[in-house]
């Protein structure tokens, strides 16, 4: 190699070595692969698995292209320092769409201090009618289960969901609640669900294919099965940490036959969790029948409830829901919410009982804090309270478990 060429090769390999490191900087290579921003920290330190302490909750926020800007207002709204949170944006968003994501969480003071947020870097398709979206929240409960001993609920929200209560409101009231219960809304009687969703064979294109296409139907129809029974319900959820272990494992074989079944169905996410539940003799009596969520349907229902505005505010405040879906990007009842419920300023957290940053306006509560186990309810908790005392009656009666 003569001199010249020498130099150049060490000035190309200097360039490519700063480059790559360059790039494990900004994305966060070198703490977890497949995260393009991992905070990962051991959420023990926080939190701790001390008795008594308030539970705490991990949260699987997803969305697709054009989503980063509601996906990191959901995170504001809905973080709280015990908590564990991981977001994933759908192949149809781009590469840049994740880093700008991570760059937005990674300007929060608090974010940065706890560690609790994660960006999925190695995206999946979240083809709505097909298994992909099935595929896509067991993993997020993987990786929620491998990178975080503390947390005790998994909750399924995406870009067009928002709170309807504090993380202070919601810890608060799940205090009293048994670690081990699911809320998961759940019914046998499939009506229109039986010939339009669970009969028809259909693949998902999404699980072979790069590009997005159409879901590929069969033309022949299977027979319902006889060798488990079938449950619907709302795709949203809120599921124990017992639970998940049990499907993600797999120790016992239901979970992952059920998984194999409704590959085939039309939009399994309504079908899955449920079915598994309630054919497990283990876990049929945890079953909170409700999903928590605010959503005003048309009769006979869309495929999406409602796009929810200021004149839904009185009657989602009163509902008792922990959450409400769906919303436009922006639409000014979320800054009612944010205003009147959260108390949440623009581009800042929920504050909570943690937040020690005074209460000036000019300086973000939570840029500085306390301790992180002590809540404070606000005057919102009782209606939800209200609701989720309810529900424990219908535990307690079992009249609406798995029917
Ligand atoms: C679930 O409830 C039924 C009916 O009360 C009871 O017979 C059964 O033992 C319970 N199963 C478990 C695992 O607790
Ligand atoms: C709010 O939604 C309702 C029902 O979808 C609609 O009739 C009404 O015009 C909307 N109001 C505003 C202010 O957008």
């Amino acid at each position: 190699m003569g001199a010249e060429k020498k130099w150049v090769f060490t000035l190309f390999s200097a360039a490519f070595i700063s480059l790559l490191i360059f790039i494990s900087t900004i994305f966060g290579f070198s703490s977890s692969y497949y995260m393009p921003f991992s905070s990962h920290k051991p959420f023990t330190s926080v939190v701790g698995r001390v008795q008594g302490r308030p539970p705490a909750f991990a949260y699987y926020i997803s969305g697709g292209h054009g989503d980063v800007d509601r996906m990191f207002r959901l995170l504001l709204a809905v973080y709280h320092p015990r908590n564990r949170y991981l977001l994933h944006i759908s192949t149809d968003g781009t590469s840049t769409e994740r880093v700008k994501l991570g760059e937005l969480v990674k300007s929060v003071p608090s974010v940065r201090a706890f560690g609790n947020v994660d960006v999925i870097g190695k995206p999946d398709p979240g083809t709505y009618m097909g298994s992909s979206n099935v595929a896509a929240v067991l993993r997020a409960s993987s990786i929620l289960l491998k990178v975080d001993g503390g947390w005790d609920w998994f909750i399924t929200l995406s870009a067009k969901d928002y709170p309807l209560i504090t993380q202070d409101d919601l810890s608060h009231v799940f205090s009293l609640v048994k670690r081990d219960l699911n809320f998961i809304d759940h019914t046998s009687d499939l009506g229109f669900k039986e010939d339009q969703r669970v009969k028809p064979i259909v693949v998902d294109p999404g699980l072979y294919l790069a590009r997005r296409t159409q879901i590929f139907h069969a033309t022949e129809k299977r027979p319902l099965p006889d060798a488990y029974k079938i449950f619907t319900g709302s795709p949203w959820f809120t599921l124990s940490r017992s639970f998940l272990e049990f499907c993600v494992f797999g120790w016992d074989n239901l979970p992952r036959t059920l998984l194999m079944y409704f590959t085939n169905a039309v939009l399994p996410q309504e079908f899955y969790f449920h079915s598994v539940i309630c054919n497990s003799l283990e876990f049929r009596n945890t079953t909170v029948n409700n999903d928590l969520r605010f959503m005003v349907w048309d009769n006979p229902p869309k495929m999406e409830p409602h796009f929810l505005n200021t004149t839904n505010f009185k009657q989602m405040v009163e509902s008792g829901a922990g959450f409400a879906r769906q919303f436009k990007k922006d639409d000014p009842v979320l800054d009612m919410v944010d205003e009147k419920i959260l108390q949440r300023g623009h581009n800042r957290v929920t504050p909570g009982a943690w937040c020690k940053g005074g209460s000036r306006w000019l300086m973000d509560p939570c840029s500085r804090w306390g301790n992180v186990n002590v809540l404070r309810p606000s005057q919102y908790f009782k209606k939800f309270q209200e609701s989720i005392d309810k529900l424990l009656d219908d535990v307690k009666s079992q009249s609406n478990q798995c029917r």
